[in-house]
Protein backbone atom coordinates (compact mmCIF):
# COMPACT_ATOMS: atom_id res chain seq x y z
CA UNK A 1 0.00 0.00 0.00
CA UNK A 2 2.34 2.37 1.13
CA UNK A 3 4.60 2.39 -2.22
CA UNK A 4 1.57 3.53 -4.30
CA UNK A 5 1.30 7.35 -5.11
CA UNK A 6 -1.06 9.22 -3.00
CA UNK A 7 -4.35 10.75 -4.38
CA UNK A 8 -7.12 12.61 -2.78
CA UNK A 9 -6.64 12.72 1.06
CA UNK A 10 -8.93 10.57 2.88
CA UNK A 11 -12.22 12.59 4.26
CA UNK A 12 -10.89 12.66 7.65
CA UNK A 13 -7.55 14.25 7.31
CA UNK A 14 -6.57 16.70 9.65
CA UNK A 15 -7.72 20.39 8.55
CA UNK A 16 -6.72 22.09 12.23
CA UNK A 17 -4.71 24.32 10.43
CA UNK A 18 -6.92 26.60 8.52
CA UNK A 19 -8.49 27.40 11.04
CA UNK A 20 -6.09 30.26 12.10
CA UNK A 21 -6.58 33.83 11.15
CA UNK A 22 -4.47 36.12 9.04
CA UNK A 23 -2.46 38.37 11.12
CA UNK A 24 -0.80 41.70 10.32
CA UNK A 25 2.79 41.14 9.25
CA UNK A 26 5.02 42.81 12.08
CA UNK A 27 4.95 46.34 10.61
CA UNK A 28 8.73 46.86 10.31
CA UNK A 29 9.73 43.85 8.62
CA UNK A 30 7.02 44.71 5.77
CA UNK A 31 8.72 47.84 5.52
CA UNK A 32 12.10 46.59 4.83
CA UNK A 33 10.87 44.55 2.56
CA UNK A 34 8.99 47.33 0.86
CA UNK A 35 12.40 49.44 1.05
CA UNK A 36 14.45 46.20 -0.46
CA UNK A 37 11.72 45.94 -3.34
CA UNK A 38 12.00 49.80 -4.25
CA UNK A 39 14.31 50.15 -7.13
CA UNK A 40 14.82 54.13 -6.13
CA UNK A 41 19.01 53.90 -6.40
CA UNK A 42 18.97 56.67 -3.97
CA UNK A 43 16.00 55.10 -1.50
CA UNK A 44 17.19 55.68 2.19
CA UNK A 45 16.12 52.84 4.89
CA UNK A 46 16.07 53.98 8.19
CA UNK A 47 13.81 51.56 9.51
CA UNK A 48 15.57 48.31 9.57
CA UNK A 49 17.58 48.26 13.37
CA UNK A 50 20.99 47.82 12.56
CA UNK A 51 24.50 49.48 13.13
CA UNK A 52 25.78 50.67 9.18
CA UNK A 53 29.12 52.63 9.00
CA UNK A 54 29.66 56.12 6.60
CA UNK A 55 29.41 53.76 3.24
CA UNK A 56 26.20 52.19 4.45
CA UNK A 57 27.24 49.09 5.49
CA UNK A 58 27.11 46.43 8.29
CA UNK A 59 30.47 45.51 8.19
CA UNK A 60 31.21 42.13 10.61
CA UNK A 61 33.66 43.28 12.95
CA UNK A 62 37.46 42.89 12.78
CA UNK A 63 37.89 41.29 16.19
CA UNK A 64 34.88 39.22 15.73
CA UNK A 65 36.24 37.57 11.87
CA UNK A 66 39.65 36.90 13.97
CA UNK A 67 38.33 35.23 16.75
CA UNK A 68 35.51 33.45 13.99
CA UNK A 69 38.70 32.34 11.93
CA UNK A 70 40.00 30.68 15.36
CA UNK A 71 36.98 29.22 15.97
CA UNK A 72 37.14 27.08 12.14
CA UNK A 73 40.94 26.59 13.13
CA UNK A 74 40.90 25.39 17.22
CA UNK A 75 36.90 24.08 17.56
CA UNK A 76 37.10 20.32 17.90
CA UNK A 77 33.57 19.19 18.14
CA UNK A 78 30.13 20.34 18.13
CA UNK A 79 28.77 18.37 20.45
CA UNK A 80 25.81 19.54 22.50
CA UNK A 81 26.93 22.19 25.40
CA UNK A 82 24.03 21.22 27.59
CA UNK A 83 21.34 24.40 28.49
CA UNK A 84 23.27 26.62 29.86
CA UNK A 85 25.21 26.87 26.65
CA UNK A 86 28.97 28.42 27.13
CA UNK A 87 29.29 29.07 30.63
CA UNK A 88 32.73 30.74 30.18
CA UNK A 89 31.28 33.12 27.71
CA UNK A 90 28.93 33.77 30.68
CA UNK A 91 31.44 34.32 32.70
CA UNK A 92 33.83 36.38 30.30
CA UNK A 93 30.84 38.75 29.91
CA UNK A 94 30.53 39.01 34.27
CA UNK A 95 32.14 41.93 34.74
CA UNK A 96 31.18 43.80 31.64
CA UNK A 97 27.47 43.44 32.84
CA UNK A 98 27.82 43.71 36.20
CA UNK A 99 30.96 45.91 36.79
CA UNK A 100 31.44 46.45 40.61
CA UNK A 101 29.05 43.24 41.43
CA UNK A 102 30.59 40.97 39.09
CA UNK A 103 32.31 39.15 42.72
CA UNK A 104 28.41 38.72 44.15
CA UNK A 105 27.86 34.88 43.95
CA UNK A 106 23.94 35.68 44.02
CA UNK A 107 24.18 37.27 40.53
CA UNK A 108 24.15 34.19 38.06
CA UNK A 109 24.01 33.90 34.35
CA UNK A 110 23.60 31.84 31.33
CA UNK A 111 23.92 32.43 28.05
CA UNK A 112 20.38 32.87 25.58
CA UNK A 113 20.11 32.84 21.72
CA UNK A 114 20.15 36.94 21.64
CA UNK A 115 18.47 39.75 23.87
CA UNK A 116 14.87 37.89 22.73
CA UNK A 117 15.88 34.68 24.31
CA UNK A 118 16.85 36.22 27.85
CA UNK A 119 13.20 38.46 27.98
CA UNK A 120 11.15 35.45 27.27
CA UNK A 121 13.20 33.24 29.61
CA UNK A 122 13.48 36.26 32.65
CA UNK A 123 9.05 36.58 32.09
CA UNK A 124 8.31 32.87 31.78
CA UNK A 125 10.62 32.80 35.35
CA UNK A 126 8.43 35.35 37.25
CA UNK A 127 5.12 33.85 35.87
CA UNK A 128 6.44 30.66 37.43
CA UNK A 129 7.23 32.60 40.85
CA UNK A 130 4.29 35.27 40.61
CA UNK A 131 1.75 34.38 37.36
CA UNK A 132 -0.38 37.20 38.82
CA UNK A 133 2.23 40.32 38.81
CA UNK A 134 1.85 43.10 36.63
CA UNK A 135 4.83 44.64 34.14
CA UNK A 136 4.98 48.02 33.79
CA UNK A 137 6.00 49.11 30.35
CA UNK A 138 6.45 52.87 29.32
CA UNK A 139 5.68 53.17 25.74
CA UNK A 140 6.35 53.50 23.19
CA UNK A 141 8.87 50.94 23.62
CA UNK A 142 10.12 48.31 21.45
CA UNK A 143 7.43 46.85 19.75
CA UNK A 144 8.37 42.93 20.38
CA UNK A 145 8.20 43.30 24.27
CA UNK A 146 4.33 43.38 24.73
CA UNK A 147 4.16 40.29 23.20
CA UNK A 148 7.03 38.61 25.15
CA UNK A 149 5.25 39.46 28.39
CA UNK A 150 2.09 38.46 27.08
CA UNK A 151 3.63 34.90 25.68
CA UNK A 152 5.02 34.66 29.42
CA UNK A 153 1.02 35.10 30.63
CA UNK A 154 1.49 38.06 32.31
CA UNK A 155 -0.34 41.15 32.54
CA UNK A 156 0.96 44.14 30.82
CA UNK A 157 0.43 47.41 32.25
CA UNK A 158 1.26 50.67 30.36
CA UNK A 159 2.03 54.10 31.22
CA UNK A 160 3.49 56.65 29.11
CA UNK A 161 6.92 57.17 28.73
CA UNK A 162 8.21 59.54 25.68
CA UNK A 163 6.23 62.66 24.81
CA UNK A 164 6.82 62.61 20.94
CA UNK A 165 5.77 66.07 20.39
CA UNK A 166 7.24 67.87 23.60
CA UNK A 167 10.57 65.26 22.62
CA UNK A 168 11.08 64.77 26.38
CA UNK A 169 10.87 61.73 28.89
CA UNK A 170 7.43 62.07 30.96
CA UNK A 171 9.13 61.45 34.31
CA UNK A 172 6.44 62.70 36.66
CA UNK A 173 4.05 60.05 35.06
CA UNK A 174 6.47 57.25 35.24
CA UNK A 175 7.59 57.99 38.24
CA UNK A 176 3.90 58.05 39.71
CA UNK A 177 2.66 54.87 38.09
CA UNK A 178 5.85 53.05 39.39
CA UNK A 179 5.50 54.33 42.92
CA UNK A 180 1.64 53.42 42.75
CA UNK A 181 2.63 49.35 41.88
CA UNK A 182 1.67 46.87 44.08
CA UNK A 183 4.65 45.09 45.66
CA UNK A 184 5.64 42.36 43.69
CA UNK A 185 4.58 44.31 40.40
CA UNK A 186 7.71 44.19 38.43
CA UNK A 187 8.99 47.48 36.07
CA UNK A 188 10.88 46.89 32.58
CA UNK A 189 12.97 49.15 31.92
CA UNK A 190 15.44 49.86 28.79
CA UNK A 191 19.19 49.79 30.43
CA UNK A 192 20.48 52.51 27.51
CA UNK A 193 19.87 53.52 24.29
CA UNK A 194 16.03 53.65 24.78
CA UNK A 195 14.29 51.82 21.42
CA UNK A 196 12.42 53.47 19.96
CA UNK A 197 12.96 56.95 21.59
CA UNK A 198 16.39 57.44 21.81
CA UNK A 199 15.66 59.03 25.38
CA UNK A 200 17.74 57.81 28.22
CA UNK A 201 17.32 58.31 32.27
CA UNK A 202 19.74 60.86 33.38
CA UNK A 203 21.71 60.14 36.85
CA UNK A 204 19.23 61.56 38.58
CA UNK A 205 16.51 59.97 37.26
CA UNK A 206 17.73 56.77 37.57
CA UNK A 207 18.54 57.09 41.35
CA UNK A 208 14.84 58.16 41.64
CA UNK A 209 13.60 55.20 39.77
CA UNK A 210 15.69 53.08 41.97
CA UNK A 211 15.10 54.64 45.13
CA UNK A 212 11.37 54.02 44.33
CA UNK A 213 11.78 50.54 43.18
CA UNK A 214 13.37 49.56 46.08
CA UNK A 215 10.78 51.37 48.49
CA UNK A 216 7.75 49.68 46.80
CA UNK A 217 9.33 46.33 46.93
CA UNK A 218 8.81 46.09 42.75
CA UNK A 219 11.07 43.72 40.71
CA UNK A 220 13.12 45.40 38.44
CA UNK A 221 14.45 44.09 34.89
CA UNK A 222 16.42 45.53 32.71
CA UNK A 223 16.56 44.61 29.12
CA UNK A 224 20.29 45.63 27.89
CA UNK A 225 21.00 45.08 24.62
CA UNK A 226 23.03 48.33 23.31
CA UNK A 227 25.41 48.35 25.57
CA UNK A 228 28.43 50.34 24.76
CA UNK A 229 26.26 51.63 21.85
CA UNK A 230 25.64 54.92 23.81
CA UNK A 231 27.61 56.55 26.59
CA UNK A 232 30.70 53.38 27.37
CA UNK A 233 30.16 50.28 28.63
CA UNK A 234 30.35 51.08 32.02
CA UNK A 235 28.79 54.46 31.67
CA UNK A 236 25.39 52.26 29.71
CA UNK A 237 25.13 50.28 32.48
CA UNK A 238 24.84 52.79 35.38
CA UNK A 239 21.61 52.78 35.88
CA UNK A 240 21.64 48.69 36.45
CA UNK A 241 24.47 48.60 38.65
CA UNK A 242 22.72 50.92 40.80
CA UNK A 243 19.82 49.02 40.81
CA UNK A 244 22.49 46.11 41.76
CA UNK A 245 23.44 48.44 45.02
CA UNK A 246 19.63 48.33 46.21
CA UNK A 247 17.54 45.89 45.03
CA UNK A 248 17.79 42.22 46.46
CA UNK A 249 15.63 40.90 43.39
CA UNK A 250 16.96 42.00 39.92
CA UNK A 251 16.61 40.09 36.37
CA UNK A 252 18.79 41.71 33.21
CA UNK A 253 18.47 40.50 29.46
CA UNK A 254 21.60 41.60 27.84
CA UNK A 255 22.57 41.10 24.27
CA UNK A 256 25.58 41.26 22.22
CA UNK A 257 23.96 41.06 18.90
CA UNK A 258 24.51 44.38 18.70
CA UNK A 259 27.43 45.95 20.63
CA UNK A 260 29.57 42.78 18.75
CA UNK A 261 27.80 43.22 15.50
CA UNK A 262 26.61 39.97 15.29
CA UNK A 263 22.97 40.15 15.28
CA UNK A 264 22.05 37.58 13.26
CA UNK A 265 23.95 34.92 15.55
CA UNK A 266 22.29 35.36 18.24
CA UNK A 267 24.06 36.21 21.59
CA UNK A 268 22.33 36.86 24.77
CA UNK A 269 22.34 36.05 28.29
CA UNK A 270 19.95 36.52 31.18
CA UNK A 271 21.20 37.27 34.83
CA UNK A 272 19.39 36.64 38.15
CA UNK A 273 20.19 38.39 41.92
CA UNK A 274 18.16 36.89 44.36
CA UNK A 275 18.58 37.86 48.21
CA UNK A 276 20.52 35.05 48.71
CA UNK A 277 22.58 32.49 46.62
CA UNK A 278 20.61 28.96 47.28
CA UNK A 279 17.72 31.27 46.12
CA UNK A 280 19.34 31.85 43.07
CA UNK A 281 20.68 28.53 41.95
CA UNK A 282 17.09 27.47 42.06
CA UNK A 283 15.79 30.21 40.12
CA UNK A 284 18.47 28.99 37.46
CA UNK A 285 17.21 25.33 38.05
CA UNK A 286 14.06 26.62 37.19
CA UNK A 287 15.25 28.65 34.37
CA UNK A 288 16.92 25.60 32.48
CA UNK A 289 13.97 23.73 32.51
CA UNK A 290 12.26 26.64 30.67
CA UNK A 291 15.00 26.87 28.36
CA UNK A 292 14.51 22.81 27.78
CA UNK A 293 11.25 23.26 26.75
CA UNK A 294 12.19 26.36 23.98
CA UNK A 295 14.78 25.78 22.75
CA UNK A 296 17.04 23.28 24.53
CA UNK A 297 19.96 25.02 24.16
CA UNK A 298 21.05 28.34 22.79
CA UNK A 299 23.41 28.52 19.40
CA UNK A 300 27.17 28.22 20.00
CA UNK A 301 28.62 29.96 17.54
CA UNK A 302 28.13 33.73 18.06
CA UNK A 303 28.77 33.09 22.19
CA UNK A 304 31.97 31.15 21.28
CA UNK A 305 32.99 33.97 18.95
CA UNK A 306 32.49 36.73 21.63
CA UNK A 307 34.23 34.35 24.33
CA UNK A 308 37.17 34.12 22.10
CA UNK A 309 37.35 37.92 21.88
CA UNK A 310 37.12 38.40 25.05
CA UNK A 311 39.70 35.84 26.25
CA UNK A 312 42.21 37.46 24.36
CA UNK A 313 43.79 41.16 25.14
CA UNK A 314 44.68 41.72 21.77
CA UNK A 315 41.16 41.43 20.48
CA UNK A 316 39.64 42.48 23.59
CA UNK A 317 41.47 45.91 23.20
CA UNK A 318 40.41 46.13 19.34
CA UNK A 319 36.69 45.33 19.90
CA UNK A 320 36.83 48.61 22.26
CA UNK A 321 38.17 50.86 19.66
CA UNK A 322 35.57 49.34 16.85
CA UNK A 323 32.84 49.29 19.60
CA UNK A 324 34.28 53.49 20.47
CA UNK A 325 34.30 54.05 16.30
CA UNK A 326 30.70 53.06 16.23
CA UNK A 327 29.74 55.04 19.48
CA UNK A 328 31.63 57.73 17.62
CA UNK A 329 29.74 57.60 14.22
CA UNK A 330 26.35 57.57 16.60
CA UNK A 331 27.81 60.97 18.29
CA UNK A 332 28.54 62.35 14.89
CA UNK A 333 25.75 61.87 12.89
CA UNK A 334 23.24 62.93 15.77
CA UNK A 335 25.07 65.91 15.87
CA UNK A 336 24.67 67.01 12.39
CA UNK A 337 21.56 66.28 12.10
CA UNK A 338 20.98 68.41 15.50
CA UNK A 339 22.51 70.84 14.25
CA UNK A 340 20.15 71.58 10.99
CA UNK A 341 17.18 72.96 12.68
CA UNK A 342 16.41 74.07 16.04
CA UNK A 343 13.60 71.42 16.05
CA UNK A 344 15.93 68.85 15.90
CA UNK A 345 18.60 69.40 18.76
CA UNK A 346 16.92 66.68 20.53
CA UNK A 347 18.50 64.44 18.71
CA UNK A 348 22.05 65.69 19.63
CA UNK A 349 20.86 64.92 23.13
CA UNK A 350 19.95 61.12 22.82
CA UNK A 351 21.73 57.98 22.81
CA UNK A 352 21.75 54.92 20.74
CA UNK A 353 20.55 54.02 17.16
CA UNK A 354 16.94 55.29 17.40
CA UNK A 355 14.84 58.31 17.72
CA UNK A 356 11.30 59.90 16.87
CA UNK A 357 10.25 62.05 14.48
CA UNK A 358 7.22 63.83 15.24
CA UNK A 359 5.51 62.69 12.26
CA UNK A 360 1.94 61.96 11.63
CA UNK A 361 1.53 58.61 9.05
CA UNK A 362 1.16 60.72 6.26
CA UNK A 363 3.65 62.76 6.53
CA UNK A 364 6.12 59.12 6.55
CA UNK A 365 3.93 58.03 3.75
CA UNK A 366 4.78 60.80 1.58
CA UNK A 367 8.03 60.74 2.42
CA UNK A 368 8.33 57.35 1.60
CA UNK A 369 6.57 57.64 -2.13
CA UNK A 370 8.19 61.09 -2.69
CA UNK A 371 11.59 60.89 -1.17
CA UNK A 372 12.12 56.94 -0.94
CA UNK A 373 12.88 57.09 2.27
CA UNK A 374 11.61 54.53 4.80
CA UNK A 375 10.98 54.57 8.33
CA UNK A 376 8.49 53.22 10.69
CA UNK A 377 5.01 54.99 11.06
CA UNK A 378 5.70 55.73 14.47
CA UNK A 379 8.57 58.36 13.11
CA UNK A 380 10.95 56.06 14.45
CA UNK A 381 14.10 55.64 12.61
CA UNK A 382 17.76 54.52 12.82
CA UNK A 383 20.33 57.38 13.03
CA UNK A 384 22.68 55.12 11.13
CA UNK A 385 20.52 53.84 8.77
CA UNK A 386 21.67 55.71 5.92
CA UNK A 387 25.49 56.47 4.45
CA UNK A 388 27.05 59.42 5.06
CA UNK A 389 27.01 60.64 1.33
CA UNK A 390 23.15 60.50 2.09
CA UNK A 391 22.93 62.24 5.08
CA UNK A 392 22.06 65.55 3.73
CA UNK A 393 19.25 64.90 1.59
CA UNK A 394 17.77 62.70 4.40
CA UNK A 395 18.14 65.92 6.45
CA UNK A 396 16.30 68.28 3.78
CA UNK A 397 13.72 65.88 3.79
CA UNK A 398 12.89 65.63 7.03
CA UNK A 399 13.07 69.32 7.45
CA UNK A 400 10.50 69.94 4.41
CA UNK A 401 8.11 68.04 5.88
CA UNK A 402 8.30 69.33 9.36
CA UNK A 403 7.85 72.65 7.40
CA UNK A 404 4.66 70.94 5.70
C1 LIG B 1 15.21 47.04 23.29
C2 LIG B 1 15.58 45.73 22.69
N1 LIG B 1 15.62 44.65 23.47
C3 LIG B 1 15.96 43.44 22.99
C4 LIG B 1 16.26 43.28 21.66
C5 LIG B 1 16.58 41.89 21.17
O1 LIG B 1 17.86 41.76 20.76
P1 LIG B 1 18.38 40.41 20.07
O2 LIG B 1 18.50 40.69 18.61
O3 LIG B 1 19.67 40.16 20.75
O4 LIG B 1 17.38 39.33 20.38
C6 LIG B 1 16.22 44.37 20.79
C7 LIG B 1 16.49 44.19 19.36
O5 LIG B 1 16.24 45.00 18.53
C8 LIG B 1 15.88 45.63 21.33
O6 LIG B 1 15.83 46.72 20.56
Amino acid sequence: MLDQPMTAPPAASARLLETLETIESDSLLALIAMANADPRPDKIDVGVGVYRDGEGRTPILRAVKAAEKRLWDEQETKAYLGGAGDRRYTEMLRPIVLGRHADDARIMGLHTPGGCGALALGFKLIAEARPNARVLVGTPTWPNHIPVIGAAGLEVSRYGFYDRDAREIRFDEMMQRIDGAARGDVVLLHGCCHNPTGADLDDDQWADVVRTVAHRGLLPFVDIAYQGLGRGLEEDARGLHLLLDRCDEVIVAHSCDKNFGLYRDRVGSLWIKTAAEKSSRIAMDHVLQIAREMWSMPPDHGAATVRIVLEDEVLTADWHVELREMRDRIARVRARIAAADPRLAYIGEQFGMFSMLPFEKDQVRRLRDEQAIYMADSGRFNVLGMADAALDRFIAAIVGAMNG
